[in-house]
């Protein structure tokens, strides 16, 4: 059985969760359900990062210890991926013993290498983002990243060797052209390293609150160097062999060079596989402007889901905006998309179907008469819902997973949506005399209907299951999602609805919004 291992980046403790953890959270979330209806092994990780400046400092002005500050912030997060129906496997907190075990295993791996040595550094360092920089760096005197103030640093720290992972590295990146994606964005990280790769500073002395350096308590490691690691930790590293290498790390276009550069470069040190891709999304504004807590825009995942929907939220992220670019979130698209492809493409297809099969069949799926000649248009659904057919939406839908394009993902399925919608007026089974005929209309819709709940699946668990229980059937996709002798490629073949099973009137599945 073939294994899949996914990763979120681990969330800063010192600020509760909004759009942007959501959207990574989610889109792992999506990438992790698919991988298991195809059959495969998932390991799917997300979880917290507790320690560093920033953290601390956070805390102290709110006069708690960081660990208190920590222990609060971690309880939202958790609740908002229950909100979100996430479906980690596991969820990392850096301030676990698990983690401080083989964060300073790896630090002792990358020292026996000889990439570690005591240095003084004396440049500038932004919290916010916790990274150092150097003079050249800076933009106007501030982070050339989140554009904040930076501060002057002058300390005793290790060093790592970065600086001999610069040949490695980059003779790695160009012939692994898949390992950093978008293609926009691994040219960025190409030019990075070819500017020169200086050796990294990973400890610090004048703050306490991380993972002491061992043999040396006086430092703290880098954060970083802290988070990067949680990657293997939960992976079980290094007692026990699990899932890694990792398939996927998915993270923001902002925390790009920590995962592409530094990462596989203290990996390479240590002797051990890197991740096989790092995929970085782009980042949200809100109705055109940047999101800031000064602005008071900071969009609230919670409030989005009770106001729209779980679902909806999920289904909006994933489809507004190409994964990989900068998007503009606004309620009223939002809105737009509810009302449009979810409430009557998707939502009305599945109530009229049913409520003809009730009117028509007693509410009985009826029997289609396989001998009977379909009409094209027929013909046509199937061979797009089919998972078996060659023109099945499902193989696109598949290679846009492998290429990380969500958005592509959801068109494909559309495109067998509103075929069944033009299905559906054309073939107008209320006005169709012929009983065979007619049933076996009514038959296409239910089966299509069926498919495309699993195809829908990972994108909107809940809204798919629905449609599963609406037409009747006792099992549910997330059996399919958890049974390792259950995929999608025998689920999804055409005539595994059964006749006869009753559908069930309901409600709308997605409410029209004002
Ligand atoms: N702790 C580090 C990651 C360590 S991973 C080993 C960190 N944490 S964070 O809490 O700041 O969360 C970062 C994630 O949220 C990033 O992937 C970042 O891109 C994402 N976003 C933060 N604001 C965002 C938007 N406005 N839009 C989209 N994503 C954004 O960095």
């Amino acid at each position: 059985m073939k294994k899949f291992y996914v990763t979120t980046p681990i969330y800063y403790v010192n600020d509760i969760p909004h759009i942007g953890h959501a959207y990574t959270t989610i889109s792992a979330d999506v990438m992790a359900r698919f991988r298991r209806l195809s059959g495969m092994r998932v390991f799917f990780l997300t979880g917290t990062d507790e320690h560093g400046q920033k953290v601390e400092k956070s805390a102290s002005s709110m006069n708690i210890t960081p660990k208190e500050l920590a222990d609060r912030v971690v309880v939202r997060f958790k609740e908002l991926w229950k909100t979100l129906n996430i479906s980690n496997d596991d969820f990392i907190r850096t301030t676990e013993d698990r983690h401080i075990r083989a964060v300073t295993e790896l630090w002792q791996r990358v020292a026996r290498r000889g990439d570690i040595y005591l240095g003084e550094y004396e440049d500038w360092y932004c919290t916010p983002c916790e990274s150092f920089l150097t003079e050249s760096q800076l933009a106007d005197g501030r982070c050339p990243d989140c554009g904040r103030e930076v501060e002057r640093l002058r300390e005793p720290s290790y060093f790592f060797r970065l600086s001999r992972y610069e040949k490695p590295l980059l003779e790695y990146i160009e012939n692994n052209p898949e390992f950093i994606q978008p293609d926009n964005r691994r040219n960025e990280i190409i030019s990075f390293i070819r500017q020169g790769l200086k050796d990294l500073s990973i400890s610090r002395t004048s703050f306490s609150w991380g993972i002491p350096v061992p043999g040396d308590p006086r430092h703290v490691m880098y954060v970083w160097f802290d988070a990067l690691t949680n990657y293997l930790t939960a992976d079980g590293w290094p007692d026990r062999k699990g899932f890694w290498p990792a398939d996927l790390h998915l993270i923001g276009k902002d925390i790009l060079r920590f995962h592409a550069i530094y990462w596989p470069a203290f990996l390479m040190s240590a002797g051990i596989e890197l991740p096989r891709k790092v995929f970085a999304h782009g980042w949200w504004t809100v109705e055109g402007e940047k999101m800031s807590k000064s602005r008071g825009n900071v969009v609230d995942p919670f409030r989005m889901a009770e106001e729209f929907g779980t679902d909806q939220f999920r289904y909006f992220l994933l489809r507004e905006v190409p994964f990989g670019l900068d998007g503009d979130f606004s309620v009223r698209a939002l809105k737009g998309r509810i009302n449009g492809e979810l409430a009557n493409e998707l939502g009305n297809l599945l109530s009229r179907t049913v409520s003809m099969i009730l009117r028509y069949h007693g509410g009985a799926v009826p029997e289609p008469t396989p001998s009977r000649l379909r009409a094209e248009l027929e013909k046509k659904v199937m061979a797009l819902v089919d998972v078996g057919s060659d023109e099945s939406v499902y193989r696109d839908m598949a290679t846009a997973m492998d290429r990380v394009a969500f958005h592509d993902a959801l068109s494909s399925v559309w495109r067998a949506i509103r075929e069944m919608n033009i299905f559906v007026d054309r073939a107008r089974p209320w006005s169709e005399k012929d009983e065979h005929t007619r049933a076996n209309i009514l038959y296409t819709l239910a089966e299509g209907l069926r498919i495309i709940a699993l195809y829908l699946y990972p994108f909107m668990p809940s809204s798919s299951e629905r449609i599963w229980q609406t037409l009747g059937l006792k099992e549910s996709i997330e059996e399919v999602e958890k049974d390792p002798h259950a995929d999608i490629s025998t689920t999804a073949r055409w005539g595994g609805l059964a006749s006869g099973i009753k559908v069930k009137k309901t409600g709308p599945l997605f409410p029209r919004v004002q």
